[in-house]
């Protein structure tokens, strides 16, 4: 195999040329079939129906009224649905989420929590039975504040999905006595919502002794375990397909929906759809954990770092614990003599949060982020050559060397390409009329791992190659991103690939997720790409089955060396603030990535452009409310829930410098999550540029701006 660091110097270029997605004109023309809208002979439909309070238990179900009804079915509930395993851990090392245990007993954790399928011949009549049921509840105080270091408020015990809670590095407390330049500063973000394109929707039915379900998610392989531990199957019995998926960002894993159809679809001896709305989104699929963070720094005064604490809190459910990851970033972007790092949680009667893009990095950086510019201030530095004085040599918390890291060079081009140098450093200098103008900046981070992968491909006896490869595409280009790793392995055009993917019948490859879905694929194509070519070009022929090449990744992986291993970027922004109105405008936004190296330029501009514009949406916009006397959200639907919409959304630019990484055989990282992580610390630093205010808290609403 050819590593990178054998090829000649000249410029490495990305895998393939700007390329549309090669299933673009069916998703154009309506002939992509999502899991909602696959045709099932006998098609039945399923509506859950969620608690209307936050804790208590379920004291009546009056399903004869409903059972009455037209078209109706069944209602399955606590009182009557088949007994699930929940006592389980599932691909991802993980317990699975207590929801996911559907109607098994009485208790109620939450609102939102599901407590009955009605199903019926059609979808409008389950709704509105759905709608019809009475269920009668004994009600519990409930609890839904929260608060930094409120009651309750614990640091996790022993190994957690994150590591552990807490990490501590040299001595924080006399690198802060030592310190001439102290920031100490509180931050918060709120609860937000994924809000993918495409609700959740699940059809599950029975083919001979076979589970066959289509179902919108991120891994058909996980998802499929999770359902045959659920219903004590053998995994070879379950098929998960997920062909078109419109959107993820970590809330499509197994959902209760899919539970509810599986469950429907058994009872009943029929195919089930189960298909939420919007609404059933916000309270079934998880979300992003309002976070409460203190960041200190502390710095001699020509701005290097003595010491950087990041404390990070977070909210979960009673039933389950999640973990968001706040505090991670600074272990990999700043040196400092001391590090610690702590991650706190707090139980409240509440729906489980979820990994969302870039869990953790996403509301850790701007806190961070936004304590780094506000140091640099302290300091009278330019915010970036506070960077180059604090850049570590080796990972300031792992100790290990770099795979690559090209943070300064982002942040040499995007100043370039930004007019940096032409920057005013004071604040509230700058205005045009009744706007305040200013600029930020903020660094980008986020971890770069890969998951074993198998894959096959195949020269077809007419010429053409199929690559048979356990992804999915959640509207990412994933599809398109492969075949070009295939086409440029194989050496041979794009347009001779065909691509099976998203089936669990597949062998075993990496979920959509974690940033890690186009290098670990691309590991495992490439490799049986290269090998095929090489097998072809001894001569004999194609037979009528064609030539396959199966590949498998896990031994490669397992023989990595250990190193600090991340993507990076450097974010600027440009803000007007109105002083009469408090609104706050983006102007324009670049972003350059390190990345490893670019594959399908095209798709991975848009892959960047909208991690920015998300990033957009959580300065400005994004806040789901929790009320706290029913303990439910209010306006939970994309009214209620602002999402940047085309006219909060400037030009937008984003690039990479080179960067390759010289361990993965095609010298990929992964750019599906850096986009966002310090976009919003980059328009919170903008606007304080523009006003001389600093916003700690997100979003930067009018009210807050005034
Ligand atoms: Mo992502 S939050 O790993 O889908």
């Amino acid at each position: 195999m050819t590593t990178v660091q054998d090829t000649p110097a000249a410029p490495v270029r990305a895998v393939g040329t700007g390329h549309a997605r090669v299933e673009g004109r069916e998703k154009v023309t309506g002939a992509a079939r999502y899991a909602a809208d696959l045709p099932f002979a006998g098609l039945a439909h399923g509506w859950l129906v969620l608690s209307t309070v936050a804790r208590g238990r379920i004291r009546a179900v009056e399903t004869a009224p409903v059972l009455a009804m037209p078209g109706v079915l069944a209602v399955l509930h606590h009182g009557n649905a088949p007994r699930l395993e929940t006592d389980f851990t599932s691909i991802m090392g993980q317990r699975p989420d207590p929801v996911l245990g559907l109607f098994q007993h009485d208790r109620v954790p939450y609102a939102g929590w599901p407590v009955a399928l009605v199903v019926a011949e059609r979808p409008e009549q389950a709704r509105e039975a759905a709608e019809a049921l009475a269920v009668e509840y004994d009600r519990e105080p409930h609890d839904v504040a929260f608060s930094a270091g409120r009651p309750g408020t614990y640091v996790p015990e022993g190994p957690t999905p994150i590591g552990p809670a807490e990490v501590v590095v040299g001595d924080a407390e006399a690198e802060l006595a030592a310190s001439a330049v102290v920031v100490d500063a509180d931050y918060t973000t709120p609860e937000e919502y994924h809000s993918a394109l495409e609700p959740h929707a699940a059809a599950a039915r029975w083919d001979g002794d076979r589970l066959d379900v289509v179902d919108s998610n991120q891994g058909t392989q996980w998802v499929a375990g999770d359902l045959a531990q659920l219903f004590s199957l053998d995994r070879a019995s379950v098929r998960v397909r997920s062909e078109h998926v419109g959107g993820g960002f970590g809330s499509k894993s197994t959902r209760p929906h899919l539970v509810a159809a599986a469950m429907a679809a058994t009872v009943l001896n029929r195919p089930v759809r189960v298909a939420l709305t919007r609404r059933q989104t916000f309270a079934l699929c998880g979300y992003r954990s309002p976070t409460a963070q203190r960041v200190r720094l502390g710095a001699d005064p020509d701005g290097r770092l003595r010491v950087l604490d990041h404390q990070a809190q977070n909210l979960t459910s009673t039933e389950h614990e999640f973990i968001e990851a706040s505090a991670a970033p600074g272990r990999t972007l700043y040196r400092a003599a001391a590090h610690r790092t702590v991650h706190r949680l707090v139980r409240l009667d509440v729906p489980t949060p979820a990994w969302m893009r870039a869990p953790g990095e996403a509301p850790g950086s701007f806190a961070l982020e936004s304590a780094i510019d506000e140091l640099a201030e302290k300091c009278g530095l330019d915010p970036i050559e506070l960077r180059v004085r604090n850049e570590p040599e080796a990972g300031p918390v792992s100790g290990l060397p770099f795979a690559s890291r090209n943070l300064l060079a982002c942040f040499a081009e995007g100043a370039r390409r930004f007019g940096w140098a032409d920057r005013d450093p004071r604040p509230g200098v700058r205005r045009e009329g009744r706007w305040s103008l200013g600029t930020g900046t903020a660094a980008a981070v986020f971890p770069v791992v890969a998951a074993p992968s198998t894959a096959e491909v195949t020269a077809e006896a007419d010429g053409s190659f199929t690559v048979r490869i356990n992804a999915v595409d959640i509207g990412t280009g994933a599809r398109t991103a492969i075949a070009l790793v295939a086409a440029e392995a194989l050496e041979v055009a794009p347009d001779r690939i065909r691509m099976h993917i998203a089936d669990s019948d597949l062998s075993p490859a990496a979920f959509a997720g974690g940033s890690m879905g186009t290098r670990s694929w691309g590991w495992a194509v490439s490799a049986a790409a290269g090998e095929l070519k090489e097998r072809l070009a001894l001569g004999g022929g194609i037979p009528p089955e064609g030539v396959t090449v199966r590949s498998d990744t896990t031994k490669a992986l397992g023989a990595l060396a250990q190193k600090e291993r991340d993507s990076f970027g450097a974010h600027f922004a440009e803000a007007a603030v109105d002083t009469a109105t408090g609104e706050v405008r983006v102007r324009r936004m670049l972003g350059i990535f390190a990345a490893g190296r670019i594959v399908n330029p095209l798709t991975a501009r848009s892959q960047f452009i909208g991690g920015m514009t998300w990033g957009i949406s959580m300065a400005l916009h994004e806040e789901a409310f929790r009320d706290a006397a029913s303990g439910g959200l209010v306006g939970a639907d994309l009214a209620g829930y602002h999402v940047a919409a085309n006219a909060d959304v400037p030009l937008i630019e984003a690039d990479w410098v080179e960067d390759i990484d010289p361990d993965d055989p095609v010298g990929i990282k992964g750019i599906g999550e850096i986009g966002i992580v310090g976009a919003a610390a980059a328009i919170a630093n903008a606007v304080w540029h523009a006003t001389g205010v600093r916003h700690r808290h997100l979003p930067i609403r009018p009210d807050r701006v005034l």
